[in-house]
């Protein structure tokens, strides 16, 4: 049954007051931005639909919440207020209507444009240049004194520099945690099992409203003006960004995003493009402001409840959103790690839809404390995979208690935990069906030997049909075992033949990549390749000498040197090695390669292997494999009847080898074995 609008309003206003404290005195936010946002809206539409019921005691004509008893509170001479919202270019262009109409005029405004920084509004007065007072904004008119915490934030100037500084001036601005010390911050205290903070703003407000100044001066926070209070005995421009401009020049510090624009229509322009730079600012924003910038035009317009008529704020689409979490599934990665992911009623968040998010690890769940059927906070800045932050406490739900589970979810085989690794594996590495998987698919991508038409479900059919097991038996595919599977087809089977084929021709960083050897990627493969040149080598490093290379620490170095000290990775290494993959030498110019310099010749019929196949894997040790012999030779490899070549090798006294030796010497140096 639907409420009375009287009903409504009455729940509405209850409900957002309790929101209100949580968020504005506890620093303890219960519902997400986004929500109250449209719970505000909602009401507000009410009021306006039932003006019957219209309360100054309502939420809608106030501004934040109650002050704290643990601070000194300071009344703000002239109120800290709100903004208005708008959410579309429509609502936009009502606004500057409204303007035009107010004024009774057609001509265009000039408008300051501002990021919304998303932190703690502040108020600064300064007497005589000199700080003596910060507060918080409070419930608008009475906030907190944080003089002492705000003295410790950097980029606060103690004392104002330059020319015509009023008796007294006040500076509102935002206090924020930078997104690049919030994220450092956040995981330092995770390692020290400490609180972290759900987002940059909670990071903001808790930390500046500590009664121990010691603890907001560790915190890296910074502060941002963007408007001023109450002047006395002082004169300023009469223009609000020309004032901005000014308050920069006292040494305070100010956006760089700060843009003043002739027109209305450069405003969405300037939307889109705040939009666009929003993640590669230093601070998080939610929006931008828009502010009339003639002060005479200001005055004129006024405000309205709790928030001026000449400025608004136009929000971005939110970056957090709640949902409920229907249930968690636990996932087999390639390396066998157990990943619990949270699956959720879907959500649009950050301009996706969200029904998925991982949880990490175990600790992760536990940090959280989550239980199924909780409501919990989904943030997804943009590019950046969703997380769930926090969360939020509701009572009288039905929550179900999140089990780790102890066997592999996919092979039943036993779990293991690394002492100080917070990963649980499966213990059964290849033998795991999902590793097995994975480590195929690793194998095909694109960045390893990019196969082409190898793609998940692919592997999947081909592992489920039991004609591969591992990625050694994709070279043995015929077309015939192809061409039946599900949607395959004879040209499709072809096209795949062709690309494994095609795809023995690699280069080595590729190759060591496909391996698949833990947290080595792109760049640490690349970076091996180059320092050690071949397999040979890079299989006999010690720990020592891996570390040597660019990007290798201890654990990295670790994982290689385990892997090839593994008698079925070294069988695998082998046996691809043996069906043909292969890699041009690779060019450096601090190491040199084993057989530079060297001039090689074959000649004769080689048994185990191609002749050119014999002439790559010279050429990657860095030799030079010529047709002729002469003076100049290092070397020739003589198979069987080999004729005239080998007879001038003899004459000129140069070193002969024969296949079997040539085999050895490859496979010395890691490129190829017997048999
Ligand atoms: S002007 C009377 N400009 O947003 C005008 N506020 O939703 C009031 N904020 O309390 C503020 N960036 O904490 C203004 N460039 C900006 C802002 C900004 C962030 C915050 C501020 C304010 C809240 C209103």
């Amino acid at each position: 049954m639907t409420q009375s609008p009287e009903n409504q309003i009455i729940n509405l206003r209850q409900a957002i007051n309790r929101y209100n404290t949580d968020y504005y005195t506890l620093d303890d936010p219960a519902i997400t931005d986004a929500e109250y946002d449209r719970k505000i809206r909602q009401l507000r539409q009410l009021e306006a639909d039932n003006p019957e019921f219209f309360s100054v005691d309502s939420p809608t004509q106030k501004v934040g919440g109650t002050v704290l008893n643990a601070f000194t509170k300071v009344k703000h001479e002239i109120p800290m207020l709100s903004l208005g919202n708008v959410y579309s270019a429509e609502e936009f262009d009502e606004f500057v209507t409204r303007l035009k109409n107010r004024l009774d005029t057609e001509d265009d405004f000039q408008f300051c444009m501002e990021p919304k920084l998303d932190g703690l509004a502040i108020s600064l007065i300064y007497e005589g240049g000199h700080l003596v007072t910060a507060a918080t904004r409070g419930d608008g008119a009475m906030g907190e004194d944080v003089t002492h915490n705000v003295k410790t934030i950097k980029n606060i100037p103690l004392i104002l520099k330059g020319e015509n500084i009023p008796e007294k001036i006040e500076i509102r601005g935002e206090v924020v945690m930078p997104l690049a010390d919030f994220n450092t911050y956040n995981k330092a205290a995770q390692k020290k099992g400490q609180k972290v903070f759900a987002n940059p703003r909670n990071a903001a407000a808790g930390s500046l409203r500590q009664l121990d100044s010691k603890i907001t001066a560790t915190r890296p926070l910074a502060f941002y003006c963007y408007g001023i209070g109450l002047i006395e005995n002082g004169k300023l421009t009469a223009s609000h960004y020309q004032r901005l401009m000014q308050l920069k020049a006292w040494g305070l510090p100010l956006s760089e995003e700060i843009e003043i624009h002739s027109s209305a229509q450069e405003c969405m322009l300037y939307y889109q493009s705040m939009l666009q730079k929003r993640d590669q600012l230093p601070y998080e924003i939610d929006g931008v402001v828009y502010k009339v910038d003639a002060i005479k035009l200001q005055d004129a317009l006024g405000f309205i409840s709790r928030a001026p008529r000449w400025a608004t704020a136009h929000k971005f689409p939110a970056q957090e959103e709640q949902a409920q979490l229907l249930n968690v599934e636990f996932q087999v990665g390639r390396t066998g790690a157990i990943t619990p992911v949270a699956i959720l009623e879907p959500v649009f968040v950050g301009g996706v839809t969200v029904s998925r998010a991982s949880l990490h690890n175990k600790d992760e769940i536990e940090r959280l404390g989550l239980k199924i059927g909780d409501t919990v906070v989904i943030r997804r800045a943009a590019d950046v995979i969703p997380q769930i932050t926090r969360r939020l406490a509701k009572k009288n739900q039905k929550l179900i208690q999140i089990v780790f589970p102890i066997r592999c979810p996919v092979c039943k085989s036993e779990l293991e935990q690394i002492e100080d690794e917070a990963t649980i594996r499966c213990s059964a590495g290849l033998f795991c069906g999902a590793q097995r998987k994975q480590a195929i698919q690793y194998f095909s991508s694109r960045k390893a030997m990019n196969i082409d038409g190898l793609g998940e479900k692919i592997v999947d059919l081909l592992v489920a049909e039991g004609l591969i097991n591992t990625a050694v038996d994709l070279y043995t595919l015929k077309t015939e075992q192809l061409v039946d599977l599900e949607r395959m087809g004879i040209k499709k089977a072809e096209n795949l033949i062709n690309a494994l084929s095609k795809s023995k021709q690699t280069t080595f960083a590729k190759f060591l990549l496909a391996l698949g050897i833990r947290e080595v990627g792109e760049a640490t493969a690349k970076s091996l390749t180059e320092h050690f040149l071949t397999l040979g080598r890079l299989k006999q490093a010690d720990l020592e000498s891996l570390q040597e290379v660019n990007d290798v620490g201890e654990v990295v170095a670790k994982h290689i040197h385990t892997f090839f000290r593994k008698t079925h990775n070294l069988d695998v290494i082998n046996a691809l090695l043996k069906v043909g993959i292969q890699w041009p030498a690779i060019e450096s110019k601090q190491h040199t390669l084993p057989l530079a310099t060297k001039t090689y010749v074959l000649t004769g019929s080689l048994v185990q292997m191609k002749r050119n196949e014999a002439k790559a894997a010279l050429e990657s040790l860095g030799a030079k494999v010529s047709g002729s012999v002469s003076a100049k030779t290092d070397c020739v490899v003589a198979g069987e009847s080999a004729g005239s070549k080998l007879g001038k090798a003899e004459k000129l006294g140069i070193p002969v080898i024969n296949e079997d030796e040539l085999l050895d010497l490859l496979e010395d140096e890691g490129l190829r074995v017997k048999g």
